[in-house]
């Protein structure tokens, strides 16, 4: 199972920390979207981007500007395009698509590039190919803006319950951001794409999950998303236990860090 064959339900699993997070890059770190220009949501996912460019246009009683959505996974665009229809984005466009090829996209084609909680989730080989793209199909003073995980209690929380109900070494590995939680490595792959050093900055979004009672934290997470995400489904003799498993890793997160982390990082690079 990929995160591919959960793509539906990924949107209201993550849909209020990665608003906060977007907001934060749209009012504080990029130039003001405005009707004309073009936008490329990458790694669009089922399009949480483009909801929340979409509601700040509606907000704001703008025309919204032409969106671009690429992802990787068909189900993810299947789930993009039902967005469209249902929330009427008229001026959005899905492509499933990988990163690293965006054959479908012109050089110097966009103002603005916003690629939310993905650049880790592409693989290490082709990370440099991806921020290169990024830098091709971008206008000359055009920002891209990429969060990644930084101090994220949902990787230390997937690893903890994934590791006491022994799943697979390789299956836990897979939630930890590893290299990808040091600002260094981001830094890196964008100068590798052609971005100039002084024009790539760095910002930290720090933030905290659940200003939820405990039982409605717990409920959050005892989803079918956090429940079952992974490369291999739960067993069912594991699948019970998911949710004292998660109570014990939100409890020992409390007790340790006050709070349930969700930090992660903000780049910014202007062409
Ligand atoms: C953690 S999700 C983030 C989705 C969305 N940007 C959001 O913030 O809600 C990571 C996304 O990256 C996509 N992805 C992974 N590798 C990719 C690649 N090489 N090219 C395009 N999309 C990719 C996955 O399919 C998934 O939708």
């Amino acid at each position: 199972m990929t995160l591919n064959s959960f793509a539906h339900l990924y949107e209201e699993a993550t849909i209020v920390e990665t608003r906060r997070s977007v907001l934060d890059i749209l009012d504080n770190h990029v130039p003001k979207i405005h009707s004309d220009m073009s936008i490329l949501d990458l790694a669009c996912g089922s399009g949480t981007v483009t909801r929340i460019i979409y509601e700040q246009c509606a907000a704001r009683n703008i025309k919204p500007p032409r969106v671009v959505g690429v992802d990787i996974g068909p189900n993810f665009i299947e789930a993009f395009n039902e967005n469209k229809e249902a929330r009427k984005w008229e001026t959005a466009k899905g492509y499933v698509g990988d990163a690293s090829d965006l054959h479908m996209c012109s050089d110097n084609e966009f103002d603005l590039i916003i690629m939310s909680y993905a650049l880790f989730a592409v693989a290490d080989a082709v990370a440099h190919k991806v921020t290169a793209e990024i830098y091709r199909v971008l206008k000359p003073g055009g920002v891209a803006a990429f969060t990644v995980w930084r101090d994220n209690f949902i990787s230390r929380m997937l690893q903890e319950t994934s590791a006491a109900v022994g799943r697979p070494e390789e299956e836990i590995r897979r939630f930890d951001p590893g290299k990808w939680s040091l600002e260094e490595t981001s830094h890196k792959t964008l100068v590798a794409g052609g971005f100039k050093p002084d024009m790539v900055k760095t910002f930290r979004h720090d933030d905290t999950f659940g200003a939820l009672d405990k039982s409605s934290l717990i409920d959050r997470f005892d989803s079918p998303f956090w429940k079952n995400v992974g490369t291999m489904a739960w067993t069912e003799e594991q699948k019970p236990r998911w949710r004292a498993e998660a109570e014990k890793s939100i409890l020992k997160e409390q007790k340790e860090r006050g709070a349930l982390q969700g930090n992660c990082w903000i780049f910014t690079a202007e062409k």
